[in-house]
């Protein structure tokens, strides 16, 4: 399929193998997309791009601290002088602080807003003026059930993807006449190296995941990639400012 032939999709946080963010930029090649990959760990993602081109696809990686303005100007410069600006941004990179507030200092509970949250603005403020020039864009933030209800333990983490659902419907409201469209994605409880970080001192958490989700197991990085693609695509023409929870009826209970 080639739905996504002649765009050019900026998918940040692209380095992990099982990450949710190089199973999207896989599916948007996969559709068609020019996929520029990018990440702190310049390496990691160098090498992921270069699985998707030995596999035949269209990929580009970049070293990107996503919590730098400066940064996000130089990825953005580059990408529009190598193969035009993103129509397509999908604000993924994101660190879990899994404390509860006695244990949460000041500077982790600050670190989890820079990362998760202000760098959503960050990458939605540098690569507007060119979506605005061209009249279309798709923005895809990844926020998480976590934004959606309280998850004991995880505050920090919740204030982010709270942050992240509102900021994407009011911005989806500022662009909504300028053909740019902008929705958030809530993953419930995905095996991706974050999950594994957050239980590793408790593997026995793992079968009890499994048994709280309704769909009776924890959800895979294709099945996200699968919902930003929709988000990405024509086929989404009218859908702006949505909250898309895709977790297995979690949060349905
Ligand atoms: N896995 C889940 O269950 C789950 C659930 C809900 C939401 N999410 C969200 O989905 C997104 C992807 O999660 P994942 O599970 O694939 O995580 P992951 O830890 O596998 O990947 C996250 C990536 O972000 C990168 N990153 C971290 N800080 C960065 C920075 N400052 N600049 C650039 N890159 C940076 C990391 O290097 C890593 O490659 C995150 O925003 C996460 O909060 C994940």
């Amino acid at each position: 399929m080639t739905i996504l032939q002649g765009q050019v999709a900026l998918v940040t946080g692209a380095a992990s193998a099982a990450g949710l963010g190089f199973a999207t930029a896989r599916k948007l090649a996969q559709l068609g997309a020019t996929v520029w990959l990018t990440d702190l760990a310049e390496a990691a993602v160098t090498d992921r791009a270069a699985e998707l081109n030995t596999a035949g696809l269209n990929a580009h990686a970049l070293g990107h601290d996503v919590t730098s303005a400066e940064a996000w100007a130089s990825v953005l410069a580059t990408i529009e002088q190598e193969t035009g600006a993103p129509d397509i941004l999908v604000n993924n990179a994101g660190i879990a602080v899994l404390h509860a507030t006695p244990d949460l200092d000041p500077i982790s509970w600050q670190r989890q807003i820079d990362v998760n949250l202000t760098s959503v603005y960050l990458g939605c403020r540098a690569a507007l003026p060119a979506m605005r020039a061209k009249g279309t864009g798709s923005i895809v933030n990844l926020s998480s059930v976590a934004g959606l209800v309280g998850i004991p333990g995880a505050s920090a983490y919740a204030a982010s993807k709270g942050g992240v659902r509102l900021y994407t419907k009011a911005l989806a409201l500022e662009v909504a006449r300028e053909g740019i469209r902008v929705n958030s994605v809530h993953p419930g409880v995905i095996w991706t190296d974050m999950q594994q970080v957050a239980i590793k001192d408790n593997p026995d958490q793992y079968d009890a995941i499994n048994a709280s989700i309704p769909m009776g197991r924890m959800g895979e990085p294709d099945d996200i990639a699968e919902m930003i693609a929709f988000l990405a695509s024509p086929a989404s023409k009218y859908v702006t400012g949505g909250e898309f929870v895709v977790d297995g009826g979690l949060t349905a209970q």
